[in-house]
């Protein structure tokens, strides 16, 4: 039996009132959706067949799911099977079996039937028998929905699709089963779901329909389509898929970008599961980045400097790593500060030699510091008080200063020394930078001082550091705790270049605080999409918009954006 010509989106309604399912109807057939499954169990009073189906817009599927499947069915079993065999009467085009029961409902004229099975606790060892049987009843599709317990998982449930006797849906619920959601187009799935409207929590992890066209293009999805994405732990908010699918529609390539979450340890087994596809490249984020730096074959400068990598691009069987935020920190410096007018005497101290550093240190007793004997401090000048907590002074040599490199010779203090914090001493001391590093936690902050080879300081002692230029790594400012700044605002002088690499929000309290009082400034949006285009390039060989890169990202931060997606 062949299939009618199907839309590749069945658009999912649920509502409690007639009225609103009808003006969703309406609205989703307006923004282009031709296969629509209203779900019945939603409902609250007896669906009224005559007012569902008048008019009907475009191909309609049955739905009345009990709540162990996912749904919001609160009568009894005999009266949803009557309310199916109603609905099937009444003029729907499809509808939706599960497994157990399709077989004491009869085929009745030109509807289509789906036997379906949801399992939303866990991965069902059988599941490859369960999907046999379900293929040898009355039915035109087959759909399977599991809960992913391993990212793997995805893996086995679109394995389902291909070389299946009767068109198979297959896919994970949840945030870890997301890409088999995307990935059944790949596969040959006759079609995915997606729900008009978020906010009704219709299933966990489907997509909008918005989102399945807009950001993943859905519907241009292939067998020979590539595949890149984002690992990460959570990975849910990344706007990683959002830029980098927009770029390939731009550049006219068929590829997507999906988000993987991949729980702590299960990087290396991910890794080698998803060859079989095979995933090209990934971004690396939280807590992958160390991981994926010691399981890459090959590593760039970057990634050897700072052990960790947020690129992995497959060679072969192996991946080569690649830390695009070290790159992109580099870039995003280079670009601004040759920009900024350098401060005049009159409207403060920014301007500041390696040696006032010592002489303005200021130190309470108990902040300490490392020094850096090569850049011209003298260890000597460094005081310490009995007990506190001296970091011992590395003795590398200060990098070679490119001339007119507008980084090189900047008094830099990094805050934080997490991940990007990382990234960014080790770029900076590289080029050529005089780094010093303070982090909440002062094991963390003397640890990455050790590494770099330049100075850390307490985290209360920060505000007597002068610098001209202060990175912010930390998360303190990000969504949703926007009121908090990781400086009080009277460290926040005229020409200070303030770089804030958190970027949700672009204007955090701290760059707000610092335009106010006539720093320099530069977002985290501007680092965001560099490292972003500098990943696209090692993807794809291919130059990214950046400037689109920039417009999306904005789009996508504006506040209007955030509360819907809150809502
Ligand atoms: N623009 C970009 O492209 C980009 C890319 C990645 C990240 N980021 C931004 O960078 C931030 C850090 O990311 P990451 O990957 O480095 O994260 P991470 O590895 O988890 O590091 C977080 C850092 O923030 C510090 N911190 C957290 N809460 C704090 C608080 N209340 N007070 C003081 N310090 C606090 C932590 O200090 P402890 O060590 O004491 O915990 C640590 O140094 C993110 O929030 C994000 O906004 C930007």
């Amino acid at each position: 039996m062949t299939l009618p010509d199907l839309d590749r989106i069945c658009v999912v309604i649920g509502r409690t009132r007639h009225g609103m399912m009808l003006a969703e109807l309406q609205e989703a057939v307006k923004q282009g959706a031709r296969f629509i499954e209203l779900r019945l169990d939603f409902l609250k009073k007896a669906p009224d067949f005559k007012r569902l189906l008048a008019n009907k817009p475009c191909t309609l599927l049955a739905t009345v799911r009990r709540p162990p499947d996912g749904g919001k069915w609160d009568q009894g079993e005999e009266a949803r099977l009557m309310l199916l065999r109603q609905a099937i009467v009444a003029g729907f085009d499809w509808v939706d079996l599960e497994t157990d029961i399709a077989d004491r409902i009869p085929r009745f004229g030109p509807v289509r039937r789906i036997i379906s099975y949801h399992n939303f606790r866990e991965m069902p060892a059988d599941l490859e028998k369960i999907h046999q049987r379900m293929c040898a009843q009355d039915g035109d599709v087959v759909k399977l929905v599991v809960r992913a317990q391993h990212p793997a998982d995805n893996l086995r449930v679109l394995a389902l699709i291909r070389n299946a006797p009767k068109p198979t849906v297959a896919f994970c619920i949840g945030e870890m089963g997301f890409p088999s959601r995307i990935l059944q187009a790949r596969y040959g799935a006759p079609f995915t779901y997606a729900c008009f409207n978020k906010e009704r929590n219709i299933a966990p992890g489907m997509p909008s329909f918005a989102e399945i066209r807009k950001i993943y293009h859905y519907e241009q999805i292939g067998p020979e389509t590539r595949v890149f994405g984002v690992i990460g732990d959570p990975v849910g908010h990344s706007l990683s898929p959002l830029i980098h699918n927009t770029a390939f529609r731009q550049l006219g390539m068929d590829a997507v970008y999906l988000p993987f979450r991949v729980p702590r340890d299960l990087l290396n087994d991910f890794l080698n599961a998803f060859q079989e596809l095979p995933v090209e490249g990934y971004s690396v984020t939280i807590p992958h980045k160390e991981e994926a730096a010691r399981l890459a074959r090959h590593h760039d400068e970057t990634v050897e400097r700072t052990k960790a990598a947020n690129t992995l691009v497959r060679d072969d069987k192996e991946f080569l790593a690649y830390n695009t935020d070290y790159e992109g920190c580099i870039d995003t410096l280079k670009t601004f500060l040759p920009t900024f007018s350098k401060p005049t005497d009159a409207e403060g101290p920014p301007s500041v030699s390696p040696l006032d550093i010592t002489s303005n240190l200021n130190l309470p007793a108990g902040a300490l510091t490392t020094s850096r004997s090569a850049a011209g401090l003298n260890p000597a000048a460094i005081t310490s008080a009995p007990g506190s907590s001296i970091v011992t002074a590395p003795t590398t040599s200060p990098s070679p200063e490119p001339v007119g490199n507008p980084i090189s010779g900047r008094v830099a203090l990094v805050l934080g020394a997490g991940g990007v914090a990382r990234a960014v001493a080790f770029a900076l001391q590289r080029e050529g930078a005089l780094v010093t590093v303070t982090n909440r936690t002062l094991q963390r902050a003397e640890a990455l001082a050790s590494e770099v080879g330049c100075r850390c300081v307490e985290w209360n002692a920060r505000h007597n550091v002068l610098c001209d230029l202060v990175v912010n790594c930390t998360s303190v400012g990000m969504h949703p705790n926007v009121d908090e700044s990781p400086l009080h605002h009277s460290f926040l002088k005229p020409g200070l270049v303030v770089f804030d690499t958190v970027y949700t929000p672009e204007k955090t309290l701290l760059i707000r605080e610092a335009a106010e009082r006539g720093c320099h400034l530069i977002t985290g949006v501007e680092l965001f999409i560099r490292q972003a285009a500098l990943q696209f390039q090692h993807f794809t060989g291919k130059s990214a918009p950046i400037d689109l890169f920039r417009k999306i990202i904005r789009r996508a931060l504006s506040p209007v954006q955030l509360r819907e997606e809150q809502a």
